[in-house]
């Protein structure tokens, strides 16, 4: 693993109310306490301000779960940028897979939100990249994934694809219960970072944090985390459960 710092990210999708957020916050920071291992809590944007405040100094990072590539305009219902820069997150999830399924993410539009990140910003993007379970079954995972990456990588120079986290998350472990094993989850964050090498350079492929997601839980994060080429993981479900949570940061 080297010089990266493992990063454990909760990406909570559509759930807790203000309340439920401050609720776990106040229960986790208790929890995490004196952690080694990076920790970050990615939620619905109208809970990011309370979050970013009751995290403040824990140690635990604050994310955003999608956001527009433009600065201001005619996008209803879109946030910015800046407007993420305002209320102080650490991170962004770009081109997670429900996006993809259900909002119209393109390559092209994940592209674009990648440079307006990594160029206006110091909110660090979490890529999300991974096959669907007829591409894992006709055996072209590795070229679905390799080519989400051309098109979601290009023209970042080395220095800002460096600065990236990409979340390997086949589509079929999401929410399903199957978790890729530990094996499959391995040799795709392997080859992930080797197309990293192979557009960018060595010293790219060696900064590149590469998380594995799709049904992680305190029974399987051991197994996951104990992976070469696996520095994280990006936690749905589990990650709404302060405990839950902990026992995978824990691993
Ligand atoms: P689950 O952990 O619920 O399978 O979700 C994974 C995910 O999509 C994280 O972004």
């Amino acid at each position: 693993m080297g010089m990266r710092v493992p990063l454990i990210a909760g990406n909570w999708k559509m759930y807790k109310t203000r309340e439920e957020a401050l609720e776990f916050a106040r229960r986790f920071k208790e929890l995490y306490r004196d952690t080694d291992i990076r920790a970050a809590v990615i939620a619905p944007y109208t809970q990011l301000d309370v979050l970013v405040s009751a995290f403040k100094g824990s140690g635990v990072g604050v994310g955003a779960q999608n956001v527009h590539f433009e600065d201001e305009g005619a996008f209803t219902g879109e946030i910015s940028v800046p407007m993420l820069k305002e209320l102080g997150v650490d991170f962004c999830i770009v081109g997670h897979s429900e996006r993809r399924q259900y909002f119209g993410e393109t390559d092209e539009t994940v592209n674009l939100k990648l440079k307006k990140l990594l160029r206006e910003s110091d909110i660090t993007p979490i890529l999300c990249v991974g096959e669907v379970l007829a591409e894992r079954e006709q055996g072209v995972q590795n070229e679905v994934v390799s080519g989400q990456l051309e098109k979601d990588l290009e023209g970042l120079t080395a220095e800002e694809a460096g600065r990236l986290v990409i979340a390997y998350e086949p589509v079929w472990a999401i929410g399903t219960g199957k978790t890729a094993t530990p094996e499959q989850a391995e040799e795709m964050c392997a080859m992930i970072r080797n197309a990293v090498s192979e557009m960018f350079d060595e010293d790219t492929c060696d900064r590149v944090i590469i998380q594995y997601g799709g049904s992680v839980k305190p029974e399987n994060a051991t197994e996951i985390m104990n992976m070469d080429e696996i520095d994280g993981a990006l936690v749905g479900g589990a990650s709404l459960d302060p405990e839950k949570f902990m026992d995978i940061i824990n691993f």
